[in-house]
């Protein structure tokens, strides 16, 4: 795929290299997903422009922990873990707001390039734009794609040739079931070292609010993904039809979030017909918990060596240094 640069913006101060899948690919990727018989959606749809702001929101609240967490971990070994970081190019995998990474460029003002890497593309130009206003020194790169496929690195000039390490904030790597993680973990080794935020297993009666707060955002951020159908694909999903639940399956280690349907209905998705039953759930994204040393393990199994883990004092949220062997 050729990538688009952002040539209508001749005087950003940030490059954006488009790798976005077209529209084609959600409707199959959606109409797959909802003809299994467990309903089922990649996670990365939930970000569109709306989605990824409901995400910033959810990361400002009491019960989501893991924000306020890791970015205290970062805080507290900023100088630490700049010593990993080198002076070349860090590409932050799912950069989101591109807040967190901040931490990392006041203790590394050696880093000449920055590249956020997200599915969400509009969000992740302006978050790029405004990290490149506030780091006036720093190449800022902004790189659309779906980083479970193999990165489009030998597109990117700005990669060749350099010392780079990988960011993964966030538990991102959680959405993934195991074997995809450690798929993903081979993907992200081209590029060099990683560190990477893991969050930990603990009691359900800390996650489960996590992922479904007293305010509704985490309901809102999931049910988002049905107005997006109805808005991209032109479907007919009725919100009011539908609800929003978080379980903490202790077994698999993983919270699961669902939609489940309130009635027995059907809707439709342009010309395709999907029946659901009262009660009948559409899965819209895992998030697998880790001790350190199971993700050590599927780390090795990718082919890092951990070197560093750094632990907040309540044993909720890690961050990993990887090196690669
Ligand atoms: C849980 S949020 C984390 C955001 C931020 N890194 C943080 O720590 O707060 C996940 C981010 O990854 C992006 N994302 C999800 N799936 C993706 C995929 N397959 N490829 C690229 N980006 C993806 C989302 O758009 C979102 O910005």
């Amino acid at each position: 795929m050729t990538p688009i640069l952002n040539s209508q913006l001749r005087h950003s101060p940030v490059k954006l290299y488009d790798f976005h899948p077209p529209i084609e690919d959600f409707k199959t990727s959606i109409l797959a997903g909802l003809q299994q018989p467990q309903k089922a959606i990649s996670p990365q749809f939930l970000y569109d422009k709306r989605g990824s702001e409901l995400f910033d929101a959810i990361c400002t609240l009491p019960e989501y922990y893991l924000t306020r967490t890791e970015v205290q971990l970062l805080q507290d070994h900023a100088n630490e873990i700049a010593t990993y970081l080198g002076n070349g190019a860090l590409v932050e995998f799912g950069s989101g707001s591109s807040q967190k990474v901040r931490i990392l460029l006041g203790a590394a003002p050696q880093v000449q390039t920055y590249v956020g890497l997200d599915i969400s593309r509009q969000h992740l130009y302006e978050a790029c734009t405004a990290l490149a206003q506030d780091y006036p020194g720093l190449e800022a790169i902004a790189l659309c794609t779906d980083y479970t496929q193999p990165l489009p690195i030998a597109q990117i000039p700005e990669l060749q040739n350099r010392h780079t390490i990988g960011f993964f904030p966030g538990s991102s790597i959680g959405n993934l079931e195991p074997l995809e993680a450690v798929a993903f973990l081979q993907n992200a080794a081209v590029l060099g070292d990683l560190i990477i935020g893991v969050d930990l297993k603990k009691s359900a009666a800390i996650l489960e609010p996590a992922y479904d707060d007293a305010q509704g955002i985490s309901a809102a951020f999931a049910l988002n993904l049905l107005t997006r159908i109805n808005r991209e694909l032109g479907a007919n999903f009725d919100l009011s039809q539908f609800a929003y639940r978080a379980h903490y399956n202790a077994i698999a280690g993983r919270i699961e979030m669902e939609i489940v349907s309130l009635a027995e209905q059907k809707v439709s998705i342009g010309d395709v017909e999907i029946c659901f039953d009262s009660g009948e759930t559409l899965r819209t994204e895992y998030s697998y918990k880790y001790t350190p040393d199971e993700f050590q393990m599927l780390a090795m199994a990718a082919g890092f060596q951990p070197v560093q883990v750094w632990i907040d004092a309540q044993q909720l949220f890690s961050i990993h240094y990887l090196k690669r062997l």
